[in-house]
């Protein structure tokens, strides 16, 4: 199946002036259920299905989307088996795909790219004035069996786990109204709730932490957080017993926000003499516990965080400064090599003082972190996996930091730019790297992408699957076992 997409939308094959930009191609085809075998021997307990999303779709009526954060939704399922992979993609069918297919419009803001309608009508239309639905961020699943895709405003976008067919917008069945949400909202498997943290442009705004029982759409208040300017934040910590904001100084005044002309990102102002806020929120009462300062970074990804001896430590992907946010333009990427990650850093606060102290656990460059989320989230933790960027104009490698040695166990193949990797941990696995490591890879020779597995605690490869198609570089996804009625996790 192909998207119907005029001439002029179609994807020019001119000679790239870099490997790496084979992975800011759209992809126009979809595909159901492709059949492809493993090369290689994956684990026989193999099952489940990788969910991803990613931006796909690079350009609108012959106009280039300006960020990478920007381009069109397109859904992932890696439904896995011993012997291969099934593999379907499938544009998310979001109003904004539907303006850029059918008129040839960019129909909401997006990160970095403006909406084609006029200023007018984006304030006055109650539709087109709406947030964007174009979740390429993250998936996540709400209660039983309830998939959506995220992007980074209270505008989730319900799918057909095995179709990938999109359902519409996830209703809330609350009265809250915010305008930024964070596509990584966070399980706490003690209380058996989500949280996620959201911002209200207003004067003041806030920041409000919001928790949602299992099974429910009813977002509660967990606190409220008054804020002048309030700090772009993509994501949020949680240990046991706190939820903690990491605000780096890259900051927006509400009314600037609000009244912009621009996009979304370029209302913000980098101001490192405010340094970067630590708070620390008590899950339960919603007071502040503690609040202190570090040195200004900036960053996207916190990892995990954990309680230890009288402190918080929160674990953060941290980069001298915002310049990685206009870096990752396209136009910017097309230029040259780039800084595209950060250094793996901890920031420890005291409960008892309310100081904090930052120390850097690697100097190896890294992004799109992910852990045994499932039994480690919340508790202090030993692996770390990521994308890295060792020695190439993008993040290419993917490695393994082990916290308690320090070491880093690294796996790269020349002209290959590999995925955000999604940890599965084995049955009954008892060691915290027993299970394997599922990563979507670009080959740039071969202009295909394969699923590659490896094993977690080696990082050495046992399996390949190439797709059909090479598959635009994503961002979030994760692995969800086959019946998820029988899981309590998820
Ligand atoms: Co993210």
């Amino acid at each position: 199946m192909n998207v119907a997409v005029r001439p002029e939308d179609a994807v020019s094959h001119q000679p790239l002036a870099a490997p790496f930009l084979a992975g800011f191609r759209s992809l126009l085809s979809e595909t159901t259920g492709t059949w492809v075998n493993w090369e290689g021997e994956a684990p026989s307990w193999l099952s489940g299905d990788l969910l991803r999303t990613g931006p796909a779709l690079f350009e609108v009526g012959g106009r280039p989307y300006r960020h990478w954060f920007d381009g069109l939704a397109m859904l992932y399922r890696f439904a896995l088996a011993p012997d291969g992979v099934a593999y379907t993609n499938r544009f998310l069918r979001s109003e904004s795909f539907a303006a850029a297919i059918d008129d040839h419009r960019v129909m909401h803001g997006g990160f970095a790219t403006n909406s084609d309608s006029p200023y007018w009508r984006r304030v006055m239309d109650p539709v087109i004035g709406r947030m964007t639905d174009n979740a390429n961020v993250n998936v996540f699943k709400f209660g039983e069996d309830d998939f959506v895709a995220l992007t980074e405003v209270p505008r989730a976008m319900r799918f057909d786990r095995q179709t990938l067919a999109t359902l519409g917008a996830l209703t809330w069945d609350d009265q809250l109204k915010s305008h930024t949400m964070t596509a990584h909202p966070l399980r706490d498997a003690w209380r058996r709730v989500v949280y996620n943290l959201e911002t209200v442009f207003s004067v003041p705004s806030l920041y409000r932490l919001t928790r949602m029982a299992d099974g429910v759409t009813t977002r509660e208040v967990v606190a409220e957080i008054r804020v002048d300017h309030p700090a772009y934040m993509h994501s949020f910590a949680m240990s046991r017993n706190y939820l903690i904001l990491v605000e780096c100084p890259l900051v927006v005044h509400p009314l600037r926000m609000l009244l912009r002309s621009g996009p979304f990102i370029s209302a913000y102002r980098w101001t490192p003499e405010r340094g970067t806020c630590l708070t620390v929120v008590d899950k339960d009462s919603g007071t502040i516990v503690r609040r202190c300062l570090a040195e200004p970074c900036f960053g996207f990804h916190v990892v995990n965080a954990f309680e230890q001896d009288g402190t918080v430590a929160v674990d953060f992907v941290a980069y001298p400064d915002a310049a990685v946010v206009g870096g990752l333009a396209l136009d910017r990427l097309r230029t040259g090599a780039r800084q595209c990650a950060g250094m793996l850093t901890r920031f420890t606060v005291s409960l008892d003082t309310g100081t904090s102290a930052t120390s850097i656990l690697s100097d190896s460059l890294l992004e799109l972190p992910h852990f045994d989320w499932r039994r480690q989230t919340g508790i202090a933790y030993r692996y770390v996996w990521a994308v890295g960027q060792s020695g190439a104009a993008f993040i290419n490698d993917l490695q393994k930091h082990d916290l308690r040695c320090g070491t880093i166990a690294r796996w790269s193949e020349p002209g290959c730019y590999a995925g955000e990797p999604v940890f599965v941990a084995a049955p009954e696995a008892e060691a915290e790297d027993d299970g394997i490591i599922l990563s979507v890879v670009l080959d740039s020779q071969r202009h295909r992408s394969f699923l590659l597995l490896l094993d977690a605690a080696t990082m050495t490869e046992q399996a390949r699957a190439w797709m059909p198609h090479a598959i635009p570089f994503g961002f979030h996804g994760n692995h969800y076992p086959v019946a998820p009625r029988a899981q309590a996790d998820g």
